[in-house]
């Protein structure tokens, strides 16, 4: 019961007005056995005196009522009436006043945590998004208090993150911007040749540049899940032979080993055919990308319980520990002095691919015996 009342503000209301009532009855019922006495001598005391009656006779006197006989009897039975309006305004007044102080009492318990949450949502929707509620007891007030105080972490998260992408992104975007002004500066002051190579140069950086937004865009679409998936069952050697054929140049140019290891019985995964190639994609640009001229990258699959598992492993530059669990963060770079420029990337590939694998039920991991040991990125998606 006791449970039940703390945990409910209905109950407390409810049980507010009980004790308001009850108070009230209390004081009337008081001041009435004060009251009355006084009232008494003042009224039919004084009437039964007149009569000469003393105060028994007035009363039975009395007891004849308004319709009794005249004179005596109509004075007591006023008398009477007087005596009574008099405790009672007594006593009404004394409710009220108690009735009063006792709803203020409860009604400020009950309205402070109310205010409290009035001022922090004030102080949140004018920036300050460390405000926070100081949650008591466990009644709706309470838990509503504990859910603003959710709301208002995640926004100050989201604020965090907001801050962070305009600094990364301006980040970004100024290192080809330089670049190109360089150029151009360079150029225009006679500094640098107007030949082919200059040009190229320039229309490299400006590809960059536009690969970048481009990136950026597809991120912000993963990011809001504002993208569906046309999901039916796909053969993973389909995708990893579209994966090979598209990569096969970029590993040429480098003189990597790219092949695959698939066993024959592997059964269909349930995914957006597309979407996961653009994974796996991602994921073989990125081994093809940190790995040295001559080293091998690998595809292999192999079926866990009700999913399949792809693994790309290469013999590349690898991943020291402590950088494991940061990859599939934006912007996140194991080496931040790789820009683009020097044959890095800007750290969106690996979060876009784990937005899309979340987005189909599966998970994203990555390993690495250590630097220059190579990397294995593994993904999992659900089969038929
Ligand atoms: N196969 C790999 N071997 C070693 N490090 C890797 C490998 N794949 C990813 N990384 C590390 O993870 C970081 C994040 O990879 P991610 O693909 O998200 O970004 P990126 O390759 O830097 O740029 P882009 O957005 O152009 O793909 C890389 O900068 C790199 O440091
Ligand atoms: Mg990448």
């Amino acid at each position: 019961m006791l449970k039940y009342i703390r945990e409910h503000l209905g109950a407390k209301l409810v049980l507010a007005n009980l004790a308001v009532i009850i108070i009230g009855v209390i004081v009337l019922a008081i001041t009435i056995q004060l009251i009355i006495p006084s009232a008494y001598d003042r009224h039919l005391g004084n009437a039964s005196a007149g009569t000469g009656t003393g105060s028994g006779q007035g009363l039975g006197q009395g007891a004849g009522g308004p319709s009794g006989a005249q004179g005596t009897g109509r004075t007591l039975f006023e008398n009477f009436r007087a005596g009574i309006f008099e405790a009672f305004g007594y006593a009404a007044t004394a409710l009220v006043a108690a009735a009063l102080l006792v709803s203020l009492f409860l009604s400020r318990r009950i309205v402070a945590p109310v205010r409290k949450l009035t001022d922090a949502s004030q102080h949140i929707a004018e920036g300050d998004y460390e405000k926070r509620v100081k949650v008591q007891g466990v009644d709706e007030i309470a838990q509503l208090a504990g859910c603003f105080n959710h709301m208002a972490g995640q926004l100050e998260q989201a604020e965090t993150l907001r801050r962070q992408l305009i600094g990364d992104v301006t980040h970004e975007l100024r290192t080809p911007l330089t670049s190109i002004k360089g150029y151009m500066e360079g150029l225009v002051d006679g500094v640098l040749p107007p030949t082919p190579e200059t040009f190229n140069q320039i229309h490299q950086e400006a590809d960059r540049l536009s690969r970048l937004v481009d990136d950026l865009q597809e991120l912000s679409r993963v990011e809001a899940k504002a993208f569906s998936l046309d999901v039916h069952p796909v053969a993973v050697s389909s995708l990893v032979q579209t994966t090979l054929k598209r990569l096969a140049p970029q590993a040429a140019a480098k003189r990597i080993d790219l092949g695959s290891d698939l066993p024959a019985d592997l059964p269909p995964i349930l995914a957006d055919e597309d979407r996961i190639t653009q994974v796996l994609v991602n994921l073989a640009a990125n081994a093809i990308q940190y790995t040295p001229e001559g080293g091998r990258v690998t595809i292999s699959a192999g079926q866990h319980g009700d999913e399949v598992q792809v693994a790309v492993t290469d013999t590349g530059i690898g991943i020291p520990p402590e950088h494991i669990g940061n990859l599939f963060t934006r912007f996140y770079r194991v080496d931040k002095s790789r820009s683009r420029g020097a044959g890095g990337g800007s750290g969106i590939g690996l979060t876009i691919a784990r937005h899309l694998v979340e987005a189909h039920g599966g998970r994203i991991w990555a390993g690495s015996e250590g630097e220059g040991k190579g990397s294995t990125f593994t993904f999992s998606v659900k089969t038929c």
